[in-house]
């Protein structure tokens, strides 16, 4: 396949699949599915609304279903992509951006939702999303993917119970691990925030995709089914930077993560970067959030509060202890939370210099930058069509403000890095390797300049 061919469009099969322990439907399902849930949703909460904001309310969830509904006929219909009017800070970004696709094709019947690229469309329909909420006052803060959120919050519980023992167990004894101890921790810990990926709700449309048994205990069985595994490569950035900070007397370099989703996914990236700056591999880890409802379960500034919120108000010792301490690095400033309009964007992250040139340069100062999730990866790759043997590097086309990882289930048709042979095996095994999220990568990547 040709390295610049951009996936567009949707593909046609119109029928859902049953794949591990939820049904998932095909793409081109699924942006209806979701919009129909949100809907419905907002339908459901009309109660509230009157009881909040009396007459106003139910106009506004009238408003806001009806603009959800356009919305939907569009998208169904393959109408062009509409300019946003809601006036937002960012708006004026998205509108530039489908001019330049207009500009590019020559009319504005030729960007539309089945023309465009797939990611465009896919993040525009989030964008309008958010649009018929904004333009709907006074449920503008209405934030319609919540419930799912909570949910898999709440649903997770006992693994995260399971998982916020086991960190305060390592914790207890930190003085008394040799290295190797430490590491093997460290890669369970990884695994257990890589593997908290599958956790997402924009796959499932909505559905409920929680984890319900431990996340520790599948380990093992989990390992044949990492592609790419450059876990000590995250080991030996964290390590070099904790002995360049050793003159200034800090122990360590700054972490940042970009966050994906809610619920189980965002404990597991927390107890991670809990253990981090336990453990003294981390100084300060700085968290990416996203500034608006995003991808049904990305996490907002709302999402983050509220999931430390609820892990302190548990009752369940070891959880409410590592809530309490979440809450205290925040305090500290050991953690801090920052979001930014670039990762609302449609943009492929090799824009993201000349696009977001602020955001780039803080992530200039970090040592290491973990991408969560399948949409971050195919922002890293541009989501072209890769040939499988093609290298991170290349694929990143310049982008690499630091050291960064991208840690993945594989859902979406991207995929590069692999050995000779390793995408053509698994084509021929199992055709949907690269959509279902029984797979996953860790892969590294470090700008020369950092090396
Ligand atoms: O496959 C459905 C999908 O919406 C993809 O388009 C997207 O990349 C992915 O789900 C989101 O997954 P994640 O939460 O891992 O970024
Ligand atoms: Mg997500």
């Amino acid at each position: 396949m040709a390295a610049d061919q951009i996936v567009h469009g949707v593909p046609p099969s119109l029928s859902a699949k049953v794949s591990g322990s939820f049904a998932y439907l095909t793409v081109r399902d699924r942006l209806p599915t979701i919009l129909t849930r949100a809907i419905d949703t907002i339908h459901r909460n009309k109660n509230t609304f009157l009881e909040q904001y009396g007459e106003e309310g139910i106009e506004a969830e009238k408003h806001a279903i009806s603009q959800l509904s356009k919305l939907r006929n569009e998208l169904q219909t393959d109408k062009p992509i509409l300019a946003l009017t809601d006036g937002r800070q960012d708006a004026e970004s998205w509108n530039h951006y489908l001019q330049r696709h207009v500009t590019l094709h020559g009319d504005e019947g030729s960007v539309s939702w089945f023309k465009s690229p797939w990611l465009y469309v896919e993040c525009y329909m989030y964008r309008r999303i958010q649009e018929a909420v904004w333009l709907s006052p006074p449920i503008s803060d209405y934030d319609v993917f919540n419930e799912g959120k909570t949910q898999s919050f709440f649903q997770s519980q006992s693994a995260v119970m399971t998982l916020c023992t086991y960190l305060e167990d390592i914790k207890k004894k930190l003085k008394d691990l040799s290295q190797n101890q430490l590491l093997e921790h460290f890669n369970k810990l990884l695994q257990v925030s890589l593997w908290g990926n599958k956790c997402d709700l924009s796959v499932s449309a909505g559905q409920d995709n929680s984890q319900i048994t431990s996340p520790l205990d599948s380990l093992d069985s989990l390992q044949p089914f990492i592609l790419v595994d450059d876990s000590n490569m995250i080991w030996s950035t964290l390590i070099s930077a904790q002995k360049l900070a050793l003159p200034e007397k800090t122990t360590a370099g700054r972490v940042d993560i970009i966050l994906d989703n809610a619920g189980f996914e965002l404990v597991t990236d927390l107890v991670f970067a809990d253990f981090l700056v336990s453990a003294g591999l981390a100084r300060e880890v700085h968290f990416h959030g996203k500034s608006l409802s995003w991808f049904v379960s990305d996490v907002t500034v709302k999402d983050f509060s509220w999931t430390i919120r609820q892990t302190m108000a548990v009752n369940h010792r070891w959880m409410s202890k590592s809530g309490a301490q979440w809450q205290n690095y925040l305090k500290k400033g050991t953690w801090s939370y920052h979001d930014h309009p670039f990762w609302t964007q449609p943009h492929e992250f090799c824009d993201m210099a000349a696009d977001a040139p602020d955001l780039y340069a803080t992530l200039e100062g970090s040592d290491l930058v973990l991408f969560k999730g399948d949409l971050n990866y195919r922002k890293l790759t541009g989501d072209r069509e890769w040939d499988h043997t093609v290298g991170f590097d290349t694929a990143l086309r310049g982008f690499g403000p630091a050291p960064l990882c991208s840690l993945r289930t594989l859902k979406a048709n991207v995929q590069v890095g692999l050995q000779p042979g390793q995408g053509e095996t698994l084509s021929s095994q199992d055709p949907d390797w690269m959509t279902t999220g029984k797979y996953a990568i860790i892969q590294f990547y470090s700008p020369k300049s950092k090396q």
